[in-house]
């Protein structure tokens, strides 16, 4: 089957040879092509060009994109689709004064949601987060990275898991699946945090592995919740399960957990509302991305991640969703790019990179993903007809989206 685009107004994130990530100053630049057609052929994208060097070929399909964008799909690192219920009363209470912290302190928080979950079947699980997976392919989103950690015990987080697996294998969506093994304390380990850590490393972490049911490790490193100690001693199992790290870190409080990150080899290191200069010089000449997300301090009020810092120090920046009850219940990757443009002063071309190739590289998909590149998976949206691709952040809160393609099948 093929699919052949044509008279692309512009044809955005085109490459050549596929690159790893961009990084500092290069993230300004994103390469477009003025006038393009785009080649599909079943699942991969066969060739691009500008249209005057269209070869004369017989396609099964052909599509006029006439004053329109085309831009590869949003690859979204960071998200934890999979939970059960809302939280939407701790909405109300935050409205009404209560923070986020004292929340948590309550009861309210991640437990909350981990009691939901564990009172939850899988199938009506499965068919919750089935809904929310449905919802960001339409908003463009063409990978996802899904989290555990709701579950809290070893039935939960296993079943968490296998339904992320299921999700992967029912839906065109690329799906990498993260064992989030220290989210919060369960209240029956209240007083025995090591009690806790033993039980996910001896026994949830090996079924996990020998089960296939994960790609990566994360920890909630921070303040109440998971030491840097605390962190190191996980990620040490993880890495003996052939489980990369990508972890939350500095959401709240700085403790360390970006230098035990780029210790371990973390591909990611999520959230960085705040980032000392020891953070940014911990993550020059690693291999970690460093990831932001947006709507979680919109929805939290809480500080911007310093995006110019770590731009302007020559670093990498992928931007994600972190979908989630609690902090952020929207996947809109749409809304992350705005909200990065408005509020932490990126510029619509380094926003663009960092939702698409640094996304892909912050999942280890960027061989596949994050890129129009022959070779690489046919998942791109084609927009309605816009000025521009910075009108795509810049007038927030629409829907630019006309077609959204993915494996390269019409969603
Ligand atoms: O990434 N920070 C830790 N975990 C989630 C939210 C947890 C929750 O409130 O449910 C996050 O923001
Ligand atoms: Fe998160």
């Amino acid at each position: 089957m093929t699919t052949l685009i044509i008279n692309i107004k512009e044809l955005v994130q085109v490459e050549n040879v596929p690159k790893k990530m961009v990084c500092g100053t290069a993230m300004k630049v994103l390469p477009t092509i003025k006038n393009a057609f785009l080649l599909i052929e079943n699942d991969c994208i066969k060739d691009f060009g500008e249209m005057e060097n269209l070869p004369k070929i017989i396609t099964d399909k052909t599509i006029e994109a006439t004053g329109k964008i085309v831009l590869p799909t949003w690859c979204d690192s960071h998200t934890h689709i999979v939970f059960a219920g809302n939280r939407e009363q701790e909405f109300i209470d935050r409205i009404n004064g209560l923070s986020y912290e004292e929340i948590a302190l309550k009861g309210g928080g991640i437990l909350n949601s981990a009691i939901k979950l564990q009172q939850t079947s899988e199938a009506d699980l499965y068919r919750q987060s089935a809904k929310r997976i449905e919802e960001v392919m339409k908003l463009g989103t063409g990978a996802v990275e899904i989290k555990s950690g709701y579950g809290l015990t070893k039935e939960a987080e296993l079943k968490m898991l296998r339904v992320i697996k299921k999700l992967d294998e029912h839906y065109p969506i690329t799906i990498k699946s993260t064992f989030l093994a220290a989210h919060a304390l369960p209240t029956e380990f209240k007083n025995n945090k090591s009690g806790y850590l033993d039980e996910v490393i001896n026994e949830i972490l090996p079924v996990v592995a020998e089960e296939h049911l994960a790609d990566f490790i994360d920890v909630f490193c921070e303040t109440g919740y998971f030491s840097a100690e605390d962190t190191e001693k996980l990620l040490k199992a993880g890495t003996k399960y052939g489980l990369s790290p990508k972890i939350h870190v500095n959401q709240f409080t700085t403790i360390g957990g970006v230098q035990v990150g780029v210790k371990y080899g973390a591909l990611s290191v999520d959230h960085l509302e705040l980032m000392k200069d020891k953070d940014i010089e911990a993550l020059k000449n690693s291999n970690t991305m460093p990831v932001a997300l947006p709507s979680c301090s919109y929805f939290l009020s809480l500080p911007y991640t310093p995006a110019r810092k770590i731009i302007d120090a020559g670093l990498p920046l992928a931007l994600a969703t972190d979908y989630n009850p609690g902090s952020t219940p929207s996947g809109n990757m749409n809304f992350v790019i705005s909200t990065a443009c408005i509020k932490m002063k990126m510029t619509p071309e380094e926003a663009i990179n960092a939702a698409t190739i640094n996304g892909a590289y912050a999942m280890g998909l960027e061989k596949t993903h994050g890129s129009i590149c022959k070779g690489k998976k046919a998942n791109f949206m084609i927009t309605k007809e816009i000025p521009s691709y910075g009108f795509i952040p810049y007038s927030f809160g629409n829907s630019h989206i006309d077609k959204v393609f993915i494996e390269g099948k019409e969603i």
